[in-house]
């Protein structure tokens, strides 16, 4: 094998390599909303499946989340904060206008060699992160990627809009991708369509110190379910086709957990069957860009997804956006 600048002539592959997660302690349940919010915990577990959401303490923040996951992903992997070279952040929430939350997570781990950026693609955002890492990886140009997504959605949302405030949840969720000789991650896709951005937004802003609209979430919940069932299904088989795979070849289906209903909705439409999905969002509601390495590393620590795997990632999100990355775990 020659070697000319460091980078290998022979085929190089990113593959994820450990997983880490970490939920605020606090729990919020349907029952504890309904005492301040127009609901029930009928209505939000028949509409979305979910029972309860972790929120996030005063003092803590969206990189605190990031770092507590991106820990254990390190462990996991055996690594040292040194041995990143590339941080990648996916939030919606970050902690401040600028620097970037992966600036603050590389200090506040002391990952002193990576480069370190955010991705906002709201809930693809882990999707898209994890795309563009594999790409940067697999070029040689990076040797051990750190791929987070983390959220407080608490502080975005309207507590006292019943649409958006009893379907959100916040998290974090890590993974580890490092240079391959083989294929880890198998293909990707994305996709956006800006006209459909006001289905899904923070239409807020801030201009000379001032908070001009509304600074929550704001959602056409069926529209967005509407888009959500019918891109999910449609962008699993693009990556498939990629692969020269069917759904028959997928060991684990883990999509975006917005909603029980577009998790099963997607997995019919795809032919994945239940007992094949990783399903989290009844104890985290939607974690946005968080809500698959969350669930990835819940099914990689009970044991279900196994070295070998083929793993289906798939989400949707404001923007709008959607992607998918097709996994050999
Ligand atoms: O991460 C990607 C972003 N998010 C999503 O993927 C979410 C996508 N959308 C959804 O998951 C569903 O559309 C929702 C869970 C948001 C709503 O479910 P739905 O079956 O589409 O209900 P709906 O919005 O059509 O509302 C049905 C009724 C309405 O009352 P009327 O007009 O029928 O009298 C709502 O006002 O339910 C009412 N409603 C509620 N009632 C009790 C809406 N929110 C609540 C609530 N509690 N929290």
């Amino acid at each position: 094998m020659q070697v000319i600048c460091g980078v290998s002539d022979s085929l190089l592959f990113s593959k994820i390599i450990s997983t880490g997660s970490y939920l605020p302690q606090k729990i919020l349940t349907n029952d504890d909303l309904s005492k301040f919010v127009d609901t029930s915990d009928e209505w939000i577990r028949t509409r979305s499946g979910i029972c309860s959401r972790h929120i996030a303490a005063d003092g803590e923040a969206t990189s605190d989340l990031a770092v507590a996951a991106a820990t254990q992903a390190l462990q996991a992997a055996g690594l040292n904060a040194s041995d990143i070279d590339l941080l990648i952040v996916a939030t919606t929430t970050p902690d401040v206008i600028f620097p970037s939350t992966a600036c603050i997570v590389q200090d506040k781990l002391g990952a002193n060699n990576a480069a370190a950026f955010d991705i906002q693609a709201v809930c693809s955002g882990f999707v898209y992160a994890l795309s563009v890492a594999d790409k940067m990886v697999a070029s040689g140009a990076h040797k051990n990627a750190l791929v987070i997504g983390a959220e407080i959605y608490s502080r975005i949302l309207n507590w006292k809009d019943r649409t958006t405030c009893v379907l959100f949840g916040d998290g974090a969720g890590a993974v580890v991708l490092t240079q391959s000789a083989t294929p880890g991650i198998l293909a990707t896709k994305l996709h956006a369509d800006g006209s459909r951005r006001n289905i899904l937004n923070v239409p807020g802003h801030v201009r000379n110190g001032v908070v001009y609209g509304d600074p929550h979430v704001h959602m056409d919940g069926p529209a967005v379910f509407k888009m959500a069932v019918k891109v999910m299904a449609d962008v699993c088989n693009e990556t498939l086709a990629m692969a020269n795979m069917t759904a028959a070849d997928i060991d684990w289906l883990v999509p975006h957990q917005a909603n029980v209903r577009i998790i099963d909705a997607t997995g019919k439409r795809l032919g994945v069957p239940a007992e094949k999905t990783i399903v989290t969002v009844q104890g985290q509601g939607n974690t946005s860009a968080a809500s698959i390495p969350l669930a990835l590393d819940t099914a990689v620590r009970d044991g279900r997804i196994k070295s070998g795997d083929v793993v289906q990632t798939v989400a949707v999100g404001g923007g709008f956006t959607w992607g998918s990355a097709l996994i050999r775990w």
